[in-house]
């Protein structure tokens, strides 16, 4: 064959696989629940090395589930050892496309075309964007678009700023979702809750007293790269996007520089692993570029971090990367308590609080375990949003303003907890 020929199957390969998007059909999520020592062994050592299959969810003890997602021949094999240890799957998800397609079939919001924005419908990258230009085009005296940094294929990273002017010397509040490309509730919530802020100031006595208290900066979606391949080639990614030699991506939740890496993984080091560290702390452009904007503020100047994930329903604190309780971790649980009880009081959804290495599982190099460490801030959160894992990451759109709504009081408690207890 002639070389030219080589060089145009190369090229309708590679614009084949870049333009097709991966199709889960066939793909399963199912559960497995450790009754026991014995059982809770076996799921860490898998956790530990998990293969091919996709963990959804990990478990952190007796008791609490681990889900987990792969195609028929993945699981046989998986299926197989658990049962050896008498734990048998429970099915989540009969068929991950399906899930898919259904979530983007329902994906309608409130219809209401006169609405500038739909906050009960997931975005695309484009138009979170967009949005974050308008709105803070709307309220200009108390709203600022600020880009934070580019990602490392170049998109702006883009974050709302709300600052009344009541007074100088305001602490600040970091309020970050998407940093885990497809729990798509994350920024969804995430802008609903900028969005009821700034309408709110002025009309709504706590919203006014929140922002009056703290300058805010929130980011709807960190990982700008990974979220729009979500929509455009891979509706499960997880990762950054950074291309390594075989695979792309880093897990920018393992990626911060605070026990980096620490091997409670065996992917940590393996680039094609979703839990991959990356080749170095803060190696992930879009990481460092929100640990340097922390940095660049006075120590001290922020007092509330927060990285929304999904999904579990769980408040958490540090650490993540050991099991050992921090100094701070009375007042943390303090806190943690008093904003999942307001969050509860809206709609009745539970969740769970605690640190994060006994709530969902050790995990080193976190977000919450940098900035408390090392930016100093002592009200350092991983929340993980709904659900239980009915739906998962496939979270229906007639649930972003159920979990706006309670998240939201959720946080104005955290502001007003933390006021009172600095
Ligand atoms: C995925 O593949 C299945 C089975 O081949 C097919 O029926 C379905 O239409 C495909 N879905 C999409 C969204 O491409
Ligand atoms: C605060 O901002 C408002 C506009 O939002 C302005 O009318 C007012 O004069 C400002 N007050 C101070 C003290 O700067
Ligand atoms: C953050 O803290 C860890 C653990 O104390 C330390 O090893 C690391 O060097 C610190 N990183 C920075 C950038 O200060
Ligand atoms: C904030 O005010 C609203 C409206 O008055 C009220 O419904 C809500 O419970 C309050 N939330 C908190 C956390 O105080
Ligand atoms: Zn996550």
């Amino acid at each position: 064959m002639e070389t030219t020929h080589v060089l145009c199957i190369i090229w309708c390969l590679i614009t084949f696989c870049t333009a097709t998007k991966v199709n889960y059909s066939g793909h399963k999520v199912i559960r497995f629940i450790p009754h026991n020592e014995d059982q809770f062994k076996y799921v860490e050592k898998f956790q530990f090395n998990p293969g091919k299959v996709d963990i959804w969810r990990g478990s952190a003890g007796i008791g609490i589930p681990l889900d987990l997602s792969g195609n028929e021949d993945e699981l046989r094999t998986v299926i197989g050892s658990f049962e050896r240890f008498g734990m048998n799957p429970g099915v989540l998800m009969n068929d991950l496309q399906e899930g898919i397609d259904y979530q983007l079939e329902t994906n309608k919001g409130s219809g209401d075309a006169n609405a500038d924005f739909d906050y009960g419908k997931y975005h695309t990258l484009e138009e979170i964007q967009g949005w974050i230009e308008d709105i803070t085009k709307r309220y200009p005296n108390i709203a600022d678009m600020v880009s934070i940094v580019k990602s490392y294929e170049g998109r702006e990273m883009l974050a709302i700023q709300i600052r009344s002017n009541s007074s100088s010397n305001k602490a600040g509040i970091w309020i970050e979702g998407g940093i885990h490309a497809r729990e798509w509730i994350s920024p969804a919530t995430v802008i609903y809750m900028a969005g009821k802020l700034l309408e709110g100031y002025g009309e709504v006595e706590n919203v006014t007293k929140a922002i009056d208290a703290f300058d805010w900066y929130i980011v709807p979606v960190v990982n700008v790269d990974g979220y729009k391949y979500t929509w455009t080639g891979d509706r499960n990614w997880r990762k950054t996007r950074t291309k390594h030699l075989l695979c792309y991506g880093s897990d920018p939740n393992r990626n911060w520089d605070n026990h980096w890496c620490n091997g409670e993984s065996a992917g940590g080091h393996n680039p094609c692993s979703d839990v991959y560290c990356g080749p170095k702390p803060f190696s992930e452009p879009v990481v460092k570029g929100v640990a340097d904007f922390i940095l660049s503020k006075p120590t001290g100047y922020f007092k509330i971090f927060i990285d929304f994930h999904s999904y579990s329903q769980l408040w958490m604190s540090p650490w993540g990367y050991t099991k050992a309780k921090p100094k701070d971790y009375e007042q943390q649980e303090a806190s943690s308590a008093a904003t999942v009880q307001a969050l509860t009081a809206v709609h009745g959804t539970k969740y769970i609080y605690g640190p994060i290495a006994s709530t969902i599982y050790v995990a080193s190099g976190s977000s919450a375990d940098w900035t408390y460490a090392n930016a100093s801030i002592k009200y350092s959160y991983g929340v993980e949003l709904r659900d239980q894992g009915q739906y998962g990451f496939l979270l229906p759109a007639d649930q972003i303003i159920p979990s706006g709504e309670e998240t939201l009081q959720g946080l104005l408690t955290l502001t007003q907890f933390v006021q009172n207890n600095p």
